[in-house]
Parts: C-alpha cells; sequence; structure tokens
C-alpha cells in the first residue's frame, strides 16, 4: 500500500519557505514545539544561516534540542524558554532588519498540555516586534487554529494584526480550507 503524505496547512508552509530561504539567512522560530519548524528552519538557513526559538515549556524544547543535535544543526540555533512576547528583550541586537523569515504555529503542543496555548495578546505582542525586526523582503508565516479553546479568538485577532500591516507589507496571503470556518488558517505576509 502507498502512503500518500498527508496535505496540511504546515507542509505548505515549509514547500513555500523552503525555496525562499537562502543559505546564510536568519530566522525565528517563535512558537518551537516538537521542533518541526526549527529544524526546518535550521536545514533551509545552512551551516552559515542562523535561526533563534522561543517556547514557554522546558519539555519541548529538551526535544527539540535533541531533534536538532541529531541532525547536526544544534550550532546554528539558539533556543530560549522565554514567550514570544519577550522578543525584543532578549533577542541579539544584530539581528534587528536582518531577519528573513519568522514563524508561528500557534496553539498547544501536540500530545502535550492543552491548556499551555498561545494567547491572543500576547501572539499580537510577538507578531508587533517580529515584524519590526524582519529585514526589507522578509516574510512572516503564521497558522493558527479556531477550532480549540481560545483559538477563534487568537484566530480574529491575528486577522486585526495582518489588516493593520496589510497597506504597509508588499504582500499578505492568507490560505484555509473552503466552508470551514474552523480549519486552520495559514497567513504569509511580506514586508
Ligand atoms: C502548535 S505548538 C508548535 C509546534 C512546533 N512549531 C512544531 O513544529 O512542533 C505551539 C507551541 O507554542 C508554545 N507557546 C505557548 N505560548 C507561548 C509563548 N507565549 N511564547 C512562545 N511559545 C509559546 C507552546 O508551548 C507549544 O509548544
Amino acid at each position: 500500500m502507498t502512503v500518500r503524505p498527508r496535505l496540511s496547512l504546515v507542509r505548505m508552509a515549509h514547500a513555500c519557505l523552503g525555496p525562499f530561504l537562502r543559505p546564510g539567512d536568519w530566522a525565528v522560530d517563535a512558537t518551537v514545539g516538537n521542533g518541526g519548524d526549527t529544524v526546518f528552519l535550521a536545514r533551509a538557513v545552512g551551516p552559515t544561516g542562523r535561526v533563534f526559538g522561543f517556547d514557554i515549556q522546558a519539555a519541548a524544547l529538551e526535544r527539540a534540542e535533541r531533534r536538532l543535535v541529531e541532525e547536526g544543526f544544534g550550532e546554528r540555533v539558539t533556543l530560549r524558554q522565554v514567550g514570544h512576547q519577550h522578543f525584543a528583550e532578549v533577542m541579539p541586537l544584530e539581528a534587528r532588519g536582518r531577519l528573513r523569515c519568522a514563524m508561528f504555529n500557534l496553539g498547544y503542543l501536540p500530545g502535550g498540555d492543552r491548556t499551555r496555548t498561545t494567547r491572543a495578546e500576547t501572539t499580537v505582542a510577538a507578531l508587533r516586534q517580529t515584524w519590526e525586526w524582519l529585514g526589507e523582503g522578509g516574510v512572516v508565516s503564521i497558522i493558527a487554529y479556531p477550532g480549540h479553546p481560545g483559538g477563534a479568538e487568537e484566530a480574529a485577532a491575528v486577522a486585526g494584526w495582518v489588516e493593520s500591516v496589510r497597506t504597509a507589507a508588499r504582500t499578505a496571503y492568507r490560505t484555509q480550507v473552503v466552508g470551514r470556518p474552523e480549519a486552520p488558517v495559514w497567513w504569509l505576509v511580506m514586508k
């Protein structure tokens, strides 16, 4: 039997951002979780690039760290157990204006504590800061999950933030399965 990979917004984001990222780029994973996006970013920016990762859960970061070391990407990634709303307080100053990509995969850790979810207010605070630090032509990718408690409110807050930068942005895309308002939403916003 042939196993076909499931088409998901995470896969679509990787497929889109992979060719966009260049060796030597600097990128942010604002929600490291199990490290899937961090590993993707670390691979895409190559040995001369840098990735900064944020998460509030130690267990998630430990798992992600193990994966990164196994892949040989440990050196190019800095993980912080800090909420992404504190982005500007902890990022190195030389990253300002140099970031090519920031990924937000919102919600809770798959297989983890469902109460430790991202939240509308802190997500928007982090989006504002990363947008300011993004270089010209850089992109922010956000996947939100309206289907879990607090998720619809968070997705609405992200939509509001996208609207607030839309005219200053080069382009902004929004992708969602047609006819299912509770389905995950992916935004890609280019500065
Ligand atoms: C959907 S998971 C991320 C999945 C991850 N990108 C991956 O590839 O496995 C969302 C993550 O956001 C984290 N999180 C929740 N609040 C946060 C905050 N304020 N700052 C950073 N991370 C947060 C959760 O701990 C959880 O691990």
